[in-house]
Order: C-alpha cells, then sequence, then structure tokens
C-alpha cells in the first residue's frame, strides 16, 4: 500500500504553488510550510496506517544505502517528525552525531518530542535544525552521507536542492534519497494511482486532510522518473548514480556518490 507521503502539485511558474481549487496561489514556500504544519499532529499515524507499516522498511533501506557508518556526521534534509534521522542515529551511534533538518517547524517539534519520549541514549546525538533544502546553512564537505525522505518531490528547485547536498558532502560519500517512484510502466502507474485515489485520499479525508492530500497524485506524475533522478544527479556533479525500484516499483530510492 502507498505510504502517505504526498503532495503538492507545482504550478507552471515555480514561484507559485497551484493549491486546491477553493484557495489561492500563494507563495509556495510558505504554503508548503503551512502545509506540512497542518498534518505534523498525524502525519506519522497515517503514513503506518496507509503503508500497512511498510514504510519503516523502506527507509531502512535508504539508511542502509546512505552508507552510514559509526562516528559518522550526517544531514537528513527534509527529516519532518524525524523517522529517518533516528535511523542515523542508531547506525552512527554516541561517537557520531545526526542533523535532522526541515523548514516546518512544527514538524520540528514533533521530532523533537519524540527524540525526549524514547529517550535512547544515542538519540542525544540528533540536533533538529530549520531551514530550507536549497539554502543548507552548512560548510562545504561537512557530512559523511545525507538522506532525504520524501521531500525531493516537494522541493520545487530539485537542481538546487542537489547542488546543495554535493557541496556539503564529504568527497567519496553517498546521498540516498526514498521517494515514491515515476514509473515508467503503466501497469505500476495505475496500481498506484488507484491507491492514491482509493485508499489514501479517502482516509486523509477521515482526517480532515482531504486537501493536503489531493495533490499527491499530481505531484508524482510531475516527478523525475529513475533514469530523470540520476541523470539530475550526474549533471549536479555526482560521480555516479543509481536509482533503485522499490516496494514492488511503487517506491524509489536513488543513491548518488559524490
Ligand atoms: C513528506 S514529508 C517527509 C518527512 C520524512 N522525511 C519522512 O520520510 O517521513 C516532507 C518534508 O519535507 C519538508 N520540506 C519540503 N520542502 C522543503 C524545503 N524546501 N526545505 C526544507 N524542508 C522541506 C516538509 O516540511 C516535510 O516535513
Amino acid at each position: 500500500m502507498a505510504s502517505l507521503h504526498f503532495l503538492l502539485r507545482p504550478s507552471s511558474n515555480p514561484n507559485l504553488l497551484a493549491l486546491p481549487s477553493r484557495s489561492r496561489p500563494v507563495q509556495c514556500a510558505n504554503e508548503r510550510q503551512a502545509l506540512f504544519s497542518r498534518i505534523a499532529p498525524v502525519y506519522d499515524n497515517l503514513n503506518d496506517f496507509l503503508s500497512l507499516g511498510q514504510h519503516r522498511i523502506w527507509k531502512r533501506m535508504a539508511v542502509s544505502w546512505s552508507g552510514a557508518k559509526r562516528g559518522d556526521d550526517v544531514l537528513d534534509l527534509c527529516c519532518g517528525s524525524g523517522d529517518l534521522a533516528f535511523l542515523l542515529s542508531e547506525r552512527v551511534g554516541s561517537d557520531g552525531k545526526v542533523i535532522g533538518f526541515d523548514f516546518s517547524r512544527e514538524q520540528l517539534s514533533v521530532a523533537s518530542s519524540r527524540q525526549h519520549l524514547l529517550s535512547k541514549a544515542c538519540y542525544k546525538n540528533i540536533e533538529w535544525i530549520e531551514g530550507d533544502a536549497t539554502k543548507l546553512p552548512f560548510s562545504d564537505c561537512s557530512f559523511d552521507a545525507i538522506t532525504m525522505g520524501y521531500g525531493l518531490r516537494n522541493v520545487l528547485d530539485r537542481g538546487k536542492a542537489m547542488q546543495e547536498m554535493f557541496r556539503v558532502l564529504k568527497p567519496g560519500s553517498r546521498v540516498s534519497i526514498l521517494d515514491f517512484n515515476k514509473s515508467t510502466k503503466p501497469f505500476i502507474t495505475s496500481i498506484q494511482e488507484w491507491m492514491i485515489d482509493n485508499v489514501v485520499v479517502p482516509v486523509a479525508t477521515g482526517y480532515g486532510l482531504a486537501d493536503e492530500y489531493a495533490y499527491l497524485k499530481s505531484s508524482v506524475q510531475e516527478f523525475l522518473t529513475g533514469k530523470e533522478l540520476e541523470k539530475l544527479a550526474l549533471e549536479m556533479g555526482f560521480s555516479n548514480a543509481k536509482h533503485y525500484e522499490i516496494g514492488g516499483g511503487i517506491m524509489g530510492n536513488l543513491v548518488a556518490k559524490r
């Protein structure tokens, strides 16, 4: 089943975001921040419910592909409520350091509460930072690995985000980017769209979040295919890039090495 990591349909004007029909177009960054903040309280429950827990397996795979290891300094971009950051934290241990980075203060606040509630000793190595993935406040070559879960599809300037990931990664290190797969196989696309229309949107509607989830389908349609993601990474300077289809082709994970 689909994991509910939605979302927005970029308009043809890159500075504007197409919103649900009853809303007017507004500056996209602000609107996207607001949207993620609105869904923050129920986001984790919905993910578990809609993916039947499978998003946890895909996230473990993404972290494993990042190559993060004990003692590393790592970055989880678009961290949301922190699932990937927590997995990275367990991997790098107390000698390592994890930064969870997101532009939604509410999502970071959920992440921080979970960090305190779960109270695992190693989670003390996580710091939450608010900011924009296209303007990272870190020096060149700062990180041993980067993960990004269901974030790139929602960033309008994907090239800039990839450039920034390249810049802050140490040479030889990897970025691992998990998201919905924009499949080139019509059968997979039909299954994906059926699940969004018949499972994801109706369930989100039950949480009062119909508008927030209504654009998942078009956001996947307007995302990049695996081959296009590989091409983008190579254009931004990565030395190699490989996209893996997972979850029966419903999800995908790009692994690119600086
Ligand atoms: C679908 S959620 C994914 C959260 C988490 N990575 C996960 O897999 O559960 C996408 C997250 O990306 C964040 N986001 C989207 N665009 C961003 C940007 N330009 N800069 C920083 N965060 C962004 C949102 O606030 C949201 O928390």
